[in-house]
C-alpha cells in the first residue's frame, strides 16, 4: 500500500531532477522513530552533490513539487525537513482511517494483488527417497511451502514442484542389499525401515570393499538403461517411498502441484548432452563430456566417461522441461547452501543456452545444529527422523498445555490443539531464522510462551479473539461496518503497523525470506500489547470508541491469522 504510493508520488518528481530515480527511490524507508515520521527520505544529500545545491534546498524543492500532487496532499499529514536535509514523511490519520476501514471489509485485508503477476516454479523439499524423512528435509520443505503461500497470495501463479531424488545412487545400494540380504518379513512389516537397513549394509560393505561399490554402481546403471529386473524392483519399491514422504507432508500440511522426480527426466538426458554439444557449449575432456566456463578451471560434467549422466544433466533437462511446460518468469530452488557451486554453474549454463530472461534463484539455507553446535544428530550419531521429531514437539506441547493452569482449551480440542501448537513451534522456529545461517535446534525455545515463537503468536491471536467472545461481539459484523477513530497514540501506532502487512509480504517475496514475516508479526503483536495496555476495549468511554477499538482488534487477529497461514501455521481459537 504505502510503499507503492510513495513510489507513485516520488518517481515523477525524482525523474525531473535525476537520471537515476531508481537509486533515490531506494532511499525512502521506514522511519526508525515514529516521533519524526512514519517514513523517511534520505536522498537530498546525495542529490545535492550531483546538482551542486545545498541538500536542504533540494529537500525543499522536492517537498514543494511533491505536494502539488493531490495524491500526496491526501496521503501526507506533513513533510518536514530535518537535519542536513532528511524528509520526514508523516502519513495522514484520515487517510489511514479510510484505508483501514476498507481493509476491515476486505478478505485480503487490503493487500493488493500484484499488478504484474509472474509464473514462478518453486522447487522445494525434493528429498532423496527410499530413506526415512529426516531433520535435513525440514528446511527446504518449510521454507519452500511458505514462499509458495506468500507468492500465490500476492497474486502470482506458483507451481510447487517436488523434484524427488528417485533415480540416484541410493537405489544401486538398495538393489544390492535387496538381492543379497532382503528379509521379506521385515519388508512386509516396515518397508522403509527394511530399505534403510539394506541401504546401510551396502553402504558399510562398499566402504571396505571396492567390488561391492562396483556392484552397486552397476545396479544403478542397469536401472537407468532399462534393465527389466531393476526397473520392476524400482516400481515395486517406489510406492512405499511415496507413502513415506506423503505421510510426512500430511503431518506438516504441505502440498505440491507437481511431483516430478529425477526419474521423469531419464529419457531426456541424452538430448541435453546432444543439445549442449550442438551449441558448442560442451566438449569432450578425458572421455567425459564437460561444459567449460570462461575464466574458471573446473568444468561442469554432464556425462561421465562410462556414459552415466549426472545431477547437473538432470537439472538442465528439468529446466528445459519447465520452460516448455510452464513458461515461467522465475524458478526458485530451495536447496541447502552446500549445493551453491552446483547452482552457480547450472544457472550459468542456462544463460549460455540463451535463457537469461528467466529469474533463477538458489534460495539457500544453513544447517540445523544440535546443542553441541554440530549438525543435529541423535545420541547414537544417527540422523534424526522427521516423524520422531514431530512426535516430540507435539508431546512437549501436550505437557506444556497440561502444565498451564490458565489453559482455556476445552478437553475435546486438547489433542488437535497440541498437534497444531507442536508443529507450529517447529515450523516457526525454522522460518524465523535468517535462512542462510545455521541455527541450534531447541524444543524449549521454540515452545516458549514469550519471545518470537509460534506459541507466543498463537497465544496473542487467541487472546485477541477472546475479547469478542467475552464481550459477546460479532467481529465480522463490526468490521463490516468499520468506523475507526484515533483517540490515543497507541491506536495510531497499531494502525500503522497493520497497514504494513503488505510491505512485509513484499519483502518476503523479494528476498525469499519468511523471517521478514515472522519479524513483522512479532512487531504487530507488541504494538497490540501496548495498545491493549493503554486503550480499554470493552470498557471504552463510548460505544464509538469501543467499536473502533474492536475493529483494530479484529484486524490484528485476522492479520496474525493470515500471516501465520502464509507461514503454513494454523491458529487456535482458545489457548
Ligand atoms: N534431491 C536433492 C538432494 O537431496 C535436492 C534436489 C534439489 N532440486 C534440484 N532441482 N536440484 O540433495
Amino acid at each position: 500500500m504505502i510503499p507503492a504510493l510513495l513510489e507513485k508520488i516520488f518517481r515523477p518528481v525524482l525523474t525531473q531532477y535525476s537520471e537515476t530515480p531508481e537509486k533515490f527511490l531506494g532511499m525512502i524507508s521506514r522511519c526508525g522513530d515514529p516521533k519524526f515520521g512514519d517514513y523517511q527520505a534520505n536522498f537530498a544529500m546525495a542529490m545535492g552533490k550531483s546538482l551542486g545545491k545545498k541538500p536542504r534546498e533540494v529537500a525543499e524543492m522536492i517537498r514543494t513539487a511533491v505536494l502539488e500532487n493531490p495524491l500526496a496532499a491526501a496521503l501526507f499529514e506533513s513533510i518536514e525537513i530535518a537535519g542536513p536535509g532528511f524528509l520526514n514523511l508523516k502519513i495522514s490519520a484520515d487517510w489511514m482511517i479510510r484505508t483501514l476501514e476498507a481493509a476491515a471489509k476486505d478478505e485480503r485485508l487490503g493487500v493488493p494483488v500484484s499488478e504484474k503477476p509472474k509464473t514462478i516454479v518453486i522447487d522445494y523439499s525434493s528429498p532423496n527417497v527410499a530413506k526415512p524423512m529426516h531433520v535435513g528435509h525440514i528446511r527446504s520443505t518449510i521454507i519452500g511451502d511458505s514462499m509458495s503461500r506468500v507468492l500465490s497470495f500476492l497474486g502470482h501463479r506458483v507451481i510447487r514442484d517436488n523434484h524427488l531424488g528417485d533415480w540416484g545412487t541410493q537405489f544401486g545400494m538398495i538393489f544390492y542389499g535387496w538381492k543379497h540380504y532382503l528379509d521379506e518379513a521385515k519388508f512386509e512389516e516396515n518397508p522403509i525401515m527394511e530399505l534403510l537397513r539394506l541401504y546401510r549394509i551396502a553402504r558399510q560393505e562398499m566402504d571396505s570393499d571396492e567390488k561391492v561399490a562396483d556392484e552397486c554402481r552397476l545396479e544403478v546403471e542397469k536401472l537407468h538403461s532399462g534393465d527389466p529386473e531393476n526397473r520392476a524392483l524400482w516400481a515395486k519399491i517406489m510406492p512405499y517411498c511415496l507413502r513415506e514422504i506423503d505421510h510426512a507432508y500430511e503431518r506438516l500440511g504441505i502440498q505440491f502441484d507437481e511431483v516430478l522426480g529425477e526419474s521423469f527426466y531419464n529419457d531426456r538426458l541424452p538430448g541435453v548432452v546432444q543439445l549442449l554439444r550442438e551449441k558448442g557449449l560442451a566438449t569432450e575432456s578425458e572421455g567425459a563430456v564437460c561444459v567449460f566456463f570462461p575464466g574458471r578451471e573446473t568444468p561442469m560434467i554432464v556425462q561421465k566417461k562410462d556414459g552415466a549422466y549426472l545431477y547437473a544433466t538432470t537439472d538442465i533437462a528439468t529446466f528445459l522441461y519447465r520452460v516448455e511446460t510452464f513458461h515461467p518468469d522465475a524458478i526458485y530452488y530451495v536447496v541447502d547452501h552446500r549445493q551453491s557451486e552446483h547452482f552457480v554453474n547450472f544457472f550459468e549454463v542456462t544463460r549460455m543456452l540463451g535463457y537469461e530472461g528467466i529469474d533463477l534463484r538458489h534460495v539457500k539455507f544453513g544447517t540445523i545444529l544440535g546443542d553441541d553446535g554440530k549438525p543435529f544428530k541423535t545420541r547414537s550419531g544417527d540422523t534424526v527422523g522427521l516423524d520422531g521429531l514431530l512426535d516430540e514437539a507435539v508431546e512437549r506441547a501436550r505437557t506444556a498445555i497440561r502444565a498451564n493452569e490458565a489453559s482455556a482449551i476445552p478437553e475435546e480440542d486438547f489433542e488437535e490443539t497440541a498437534q497444531k501448537i507442536g508443529i507450529a513451534a517447529l515450523k516457526y522456529a525454522d522460518l524465523s531464522q535468517n535462512r542462510e545461517s545455521d541455527y541450534v535446534f531447541s524444543y524449549d525455545k521454540m515452545l516458549a510462551l514469550n519471545g518470537n515463537t509460534a506459541t507466543y503468536m498463537q497465544y496473542a491471536y487467541a487472546r485477541v479473539r477472546s475479547i469478542f467472545s467475552r464481550g459477546g461481539f460479532d467481529a465480522q459484523a463490526i468490521s463490516e461496518n468499520a468506523k475507526i477513530q484515533f483517540t490515543h497514540p497507541s491506536e495510531r501506532a497499531l494502525a500503522m503497523e497493520l497497514m504494513r502487512f503488505d510491505e512485509a509480504l513484499e519483502a518476503v517475496a523479494k528476498d525469499n525470506r519468511p523471517n521478514f514475516l515472522t519479524a513483522y508479526l512479532y512487531d504487530l503483536a507488541s504494538r497490540y500489547s501496548s495498545f491493549f495496555e493503554n486503550c480499554p476495549v470493552l470498557r471504552a468511554e463510548s460505544e464509538e470508541v469501543r467499536n473502533s477499538r474492536l475493529v483494530l482488534c479484529d484486524l490484528t487477529a485476522r492479520t496474525i491469522q493470515k500471516g501465520l497461514e502464509l507461514l503454513g501455521i494454523q491458529t487456535v481459537e482458545k489457548m
